[in-house]
């Protein structure tokens, strides 16, 4: 643990809680774009056990740190441990960047921003008709994702998950702020049914990540147009990533969303706009070679 903690230091610092900490690639995103920027400030780490979050937090708030980011298995924890939500969070059930307002301490869950906008800077033109969207999972990176991309143009998400009945949940929660998104569930058995219509298909669940079964869905049917994204990156070509390749379809993959998720947090406790750059990305990509 590399904790700098302590008042007294110099510049501005925000920091990642999580635990196990030490694999946490944040600290090497926002550490680039410290030098990058040349802010004299820091980006720190800490080890924080269960159930010690929200105590954590406000340490953290009394030490002089102006934010940071929240990692597994925190970050269902970290959501009710926060005074004020931005609405993508609420939805989400879960905070990945936190700030203070002075004594309050404010959440919000940049996953889903994060892909729309890695998403739109490779396939600028994803949304450019109303688009036809299926999704792969209903688990907690279904909900981050969700929000934002209804904030686009799309037309329909279908939902499909092993467990209907989280698929379900999703659909009705969103509908509360969302009235009039075409929403519906598919039975996982039949996650491949109307696939020559979408347009996008993302795939949320760890299904295809290192140790895990993959992802066994006939990509046949698609449209020589249609985008297969992954938020996987442990391995950064997944198998469903391999097969869309094969079949030359457009392919987003799950590195992206995690540089892009940290530009707001960045943004809101060091003040400048950081950029995402194949500099970063090699950068990034090299310590996953690394570590795994
Ligand atoms: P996360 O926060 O990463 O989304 P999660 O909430 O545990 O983690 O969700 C994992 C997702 O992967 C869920 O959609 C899960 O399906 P269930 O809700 O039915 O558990 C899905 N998943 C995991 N293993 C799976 C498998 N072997 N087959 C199908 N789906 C699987």
């Amino acid at each position: 643990m590399d904790d700098q903690a302590g008042k007294g230091l110099a510049g501005p610092r925000a920091v990642i809680i999580g635990r196990p900490i030490k694999h946490a690639r944040s600290p090497l995103i926002h550490g680039y774009w410290l030098a990058e920027n040349q802010i004299a400030g820091s980006y720190d780490r800490r080890e924080v056990m269960p159930g010690a979050v929200a105590a954590t937090l406000r340490d953290l708030r009394d030490e002089g740190y102006l934010g940071g980011n929240v990692t597994v298995p925190h970050k269902e924890e970290a959501f009710a441990a926060c005074d004020h939500l931005t609405e993508r969070a609420r939805i989400a059930g879960a905070v990945n960047t936190f700030w203070f307002d002075g004594p309050d301490l404010c959440g919000d869950n940049t996953d889903g921003i994060g892909f729309v906008g890695h998403l739109s800077e490779t396939w600028p033109d994803w949304d450019r008709n109303p688009a036809e969207i299926r999704l792969m999972g209903a688990g907690g990176a279904a909900r981050g994702l969700i929000a934002p991309l209804l904030d686009r143009n799309v037309k329909t998400i279908s939902v499909t998950n092993r467990s209907r009945d989280r698929a379900e949940s999703l659909c009705s929660d969103l509908k509360t702020v969302f009235p009039d998104a075409k929403l519906s569930v598919l039975d996982w058995k039949d996650r491949g049914l109307g696939l020559g219509t979408v347009d996008l298909l993302v795939n949320t669940t760890s299904l295809g990540m290192a140790g895990q079964p993959s992802l066994d869905l006939d990509l046949t049917p698609m449209k020589a147009t249609a985008i297969v994204a992954d938020i996987v990156y442990i391995p950064l070509e997944t198998p469903l990533l391999a097969e869309a390749g094969r079949m030359r379809l457009r392919r987003l993959d799950g590195l992206g969303m995690l540089l892009h998720q940290a530009v707001p947090g960045f943004e809101r406790w060091f003040g400048v706009r950081p950029r995402v750059t194949a500099e970063l990305r090699q950068e990034v990509f090299a310590d996953l070679l690394g570590q795994g």
